[in-house]
């Protein structure tokens, strides 16, 4: 395959290339050794062995890759991205007993975070958002799904999905912005819920798809936020306004969250630590991918998603951080996948795949991002370690070296440590 004729950049003197390839089998990382890529405009044109770079690419200026491993940038498809406020209070309640929804009954959990979102400002959020942002690029990220949900008002809504608008066009990397107002139902319209349901309905789903301010509309099915009658009528308004639908599906109960996923053909269902047998088939008919948060199941001390059962029953499973203020502070990708490994059993394989294609499946972004092939864009994290096993097996904090988005580099370990 040749270039456009315009001048690109080639990755050489890479150890070991993990593309994850589109059309590979779960447990199979595509790894190729001491390979090259090749990229022109942020796309990729030639990916193969080093010894077999055609001769024109061979005076195009080079990156090195310092003879380690390199993977596709990763996409972290589940993220609450910007919030006001913090609850550590709470991390040290449920660590002395208190349950997680216990705390939500007593006015805290979302509620909280409502609380203080809505008295942050466009900056107060924009720079929560950019921090928890660039600690993602120096941990090989290079695509992140955003939602909102914090605001539970017309106002506050909007002004997260414009933050993230704001990050998507100045990060270097892509955000995609989802829809949460059917996060919870706030406080003021708990005694007369119809009304807030009739208000996502009538009000936000069209204005926020009339504005082009998100790609997804998210819902949270569970006792204490929505039904699934409610659900799909959320998910019904979403797809009649042309967005693509997501499902907070069996985190904390069985709720039948996987199953409605894949009736409204969701392009993901999330959480899933309690999904039934008979939503991981209708799932896996559907096409609808998994997304496992392996911290929030962790943080929150439940157990993780069944992993194995999943994939045995043919479904695609993602991997994401879930990054928010209650049961995911830590937001860090690496992190997510090597508890992918350990805490729901997925092999290194699979768990990089769940991180990058499988997760680019999951924001609608397949064709595009998530492996290392021709007509892909050229998304890369190089990664201390000689094969994905290794650099698993490991688990060192901080094991990026690079992180190159769109063609260019977003970060590199010789800027100064994201915190
Ligand atoms: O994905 N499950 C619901 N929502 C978030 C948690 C939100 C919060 O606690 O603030 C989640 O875990
Ligand atoms: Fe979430």
């Amino acid at each position: 395959m040749t270039s456009s004729g315009g001048q690109g950049t080639v990755l050489r003197n890479i150890g070991m290339l993990a593309r994850c390839l589109q059309d590979a089998e779960p447990d199979d990382a595509s790894e190729l050794p001491h390979a090259a890529v090749a990229w022109v405009d942020g796309q990729i044109v030639w990916v193969g062995p080093e010894v077999e770079l055609p001769a024109a690419y061979g005076t195009w200026p080079t990156l090195d890759a310092e003879g380690q491993l390199v993977i596709p940038g990763l996409v972290d498809c589940h993220t609450h991205l910007t919030f006001g406020g913090d609850r550590a209070d709470e991390f040290e309640s449920r660590l002395r007993g208190a349950s997680y929804e216990s705390l939500a009954e007593a006015g805290g959990g979302i509620h909280a975070t409502v609380r203080a979102t809505r008295e942050s400002d466009f900056e107060t959020l924009l720079l929560t958002g950019q921090r928890n942002l660039e600690r993602m690029i120096s941990r090989g990220v290079t695509v992140v799904e955003a939602k909102s949900g914090y605001g539970l008002d017309c106002e506050t809504e909007l002004r997260q999905l414009q933050v993230y608008r704001h990050l998507g066009n100045t990060s270097g990397i892509e955000v995609v912005p989802t829809f949460l107002g059917a996060h919870t139902v706030p406080k003021e319209y708990q005694s007369h819920r119809d009304e807030y349901l009739a208000f996502l309905l009538q009000e936000m789903i069209p204005r926020v798809a009339e504005e082009g301010l998100a790609r997804f509309v998210d819902v949270f099915i569970e006792g204490g936020a929505f039904s699934v009658d409610e659900a799909r009528q959320v998910l019904g308004v979403a797809k009649g306004a042309g967005l693509g639908t997501k499902v907070h599906a069996d985190q904390l109960s069985p709720g039948g969250g996987a199953e409605l996923a894949a009736e409204m053909g969701a392009v993901s269902a999330d959480h899933l630590e309690q999904v039934s047998a008979a939503g991981m088939r209708a799932m896996r008919d559907r096409g609808v991918v998994a997304v496992s948060l392996p911290i929030a199941s962790l943080t929150l001390g439940v157990r993780p998603l069944p992993a194995r059962q999943l994939l045995a029953a043919g479904v695609q499973v993602a991997v994401a951080t879930d990054c928010n203020p209650g049961s995911a502070p830590a937001g860090d990708l690496q992190l997510a996948i090597y508890l992918a490994c350990v805490a729901q059993r997925m092999t290194p394989a699979e768990a990089v795949r769940g991180a990058t294609i499988e997760a680019a499946r999951a924001v609608g972004l397949g064709d595009e991002v998530g492996s290392i092939e021709v007509g892909k864009r050229a998304n890369f994290a190089v990664v201390n370690g000689t094969t994905v096993q290794n650099w698993l097996y490991l688990f060192r904090l901080g094991p990026v070296r690079r992180t190159v988005a769109f063609g260019e580099t977003v970060w590199s370990s010789e800027c100064a440590i994201a915190g």
